[in-house]
């Protein structure tokens, strides 16, 4: 018989997360709360969080929810707007709990369409976030519909983000959930300013897997899935231990009947398993060596923050996932619903 590897690793970190607000918040929270020392919560409530104030309030909403005893430390970003201005970033260096800003274009994904419909109006914005050092998160799709769905996020680097680069040479700034090879060689050749976050369905998971005997909702997030080609890039980009390429699982909790709809939500539920399963994705590139970095090292270095002080451990087990998870009275069909994932987080 095979023997059980066993895995014991620095404890990881979330670097783009959703948890939403209320019933379903407190849910969700105790799911990532038992994997990750700390997360980067995405601002995209309804209303948007704009404001230090709403990030300090959603922030004690958070803390309130953390089942007790739990030292998860949620790490706070506010939603950039073609309003928001150079003094609220100063408010937010100045806070100590927000960590980041979030472009997201309008209209590109679930609550964006308080976004920005074009990034030159936020340039002073830019060059403050430049000068605090304090990084910008981009969810880097373009939204013109002339643009095929499956080019919108190479499309975004090229004509968005390489020129916004151009103009703030200091700005620093994470290309959120990477789906294609594209965005795999922006980082890769940009400065050290440039970094990027990776799912676990993106390095599981092609876009076959939207179309596996009937269309699946459960494997619609934004971005889309790709082929099977990006999927590989994205594998070997996160598993090579480089510091630029590190862990976000952008778990986005949507309620069953959202996502089984005519018009379904975008958005995967991973937050219960998502270690068990980037280990899994990890072991099948034979790179377990490197888990660490990328779940533990990578993300802190680039925020300025020190590693998790404690350890967790993960062993090799056949694990059931449940066909539908309740939380916060809400239905949720996590990854993998009804089938299993390969190891198992010893508590
Ligand atoms: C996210 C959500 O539901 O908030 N959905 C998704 O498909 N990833 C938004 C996002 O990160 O794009
Ligand atoms: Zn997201």
């Amino acid at each position: 018989m095979k023997m059980k590897r066993t895995l014991t690793l620095i404890k990881p970190d979330d670097w783009h997360l959703h948890l939403r607000d209320g019933d379903l918040l407190g849910g969700v929270l105790a799911d990532s709360a038992r994997q990750f020392g700390r997360a980067i919560v995405m601002p995209n409530l309804k209303p948007p969080v704009t404001t230090v104030q709403a990030a300090a309030a959603y922030r004690e909403r958070i803390l309130a929810a953390l089942p007790a005893g739990s030292a998860f430390v949620p790490l706070m970003t506010l939603y950039l707007t073609e309003s928001t201005t150079v003094e609220e970033i100063a408010r937010a260096r100045a806070s100590g709990f927000v960590h980041a800003v979030k472009l997201y274009p309008a209209g590109a994904t679930t609550h964006s369409d308080a976004g920005v419909r074009d990034l030159r109006s936020c340039d002073a914005v830019l060059a403050a976030l430049a000068e605090c050092g304090m990084p910008l998160l981009v969810h880097a799709e373009v939204t013109d519909p002339a643009v095929d769905i499956f080019d919108r996020e190479r499309v975004f680097l090229q004509q968005v983000l390489l020129p916004a680069l151009e103009r703030h040479p200091a700005l620093r700034v994470v290309v959120e959930h990477i789906t294609t090879a594209d965005a795999v060689r922006f980082v890769s050749q940009g400065e050290d300013r440039v970094a990027a976050t990776l799912t676990a369905h993106h390095l599981l998971y092609n876009r076959n897997a939207l179309f596996q005997g009937g269309f699946r909702p459960h494997y619609y997030c934004l971005p889309v899935l790709k082929r099977e080609t990006h999927r590989q890039a994205l594998v070997a980009a996160a598993t090579r231990g480089s510091p630029r390429f590190f862990l976000g699982t952008d778990s986005a909790p949507h309620a069953r009947q959202l996502k089984e709809h005519a018009c379904g939500c975008a958005g995967i539920y991973t937050a219960c398993n998502a270690l068990e399963l980037y280990a899994e994705a990890f072991a099948a590139a034979d790179a377990l060596q490197h888990l660490e970095t990328f779940a533990s090292l990578a993300g802190p270095s680039f925020y300025g923050l020190p590693p998790n002080s404690t350890r967790i451990s993960l062993v090799e087990d056949t694990v059931a996932v449940p066909e539908q998870l309740e939380r916060g009275g809400v239905a949720l069909v996590p990854l993998r619903a009804g089938e299993t994932v390969g190891w198992r987080l010893l508590d």
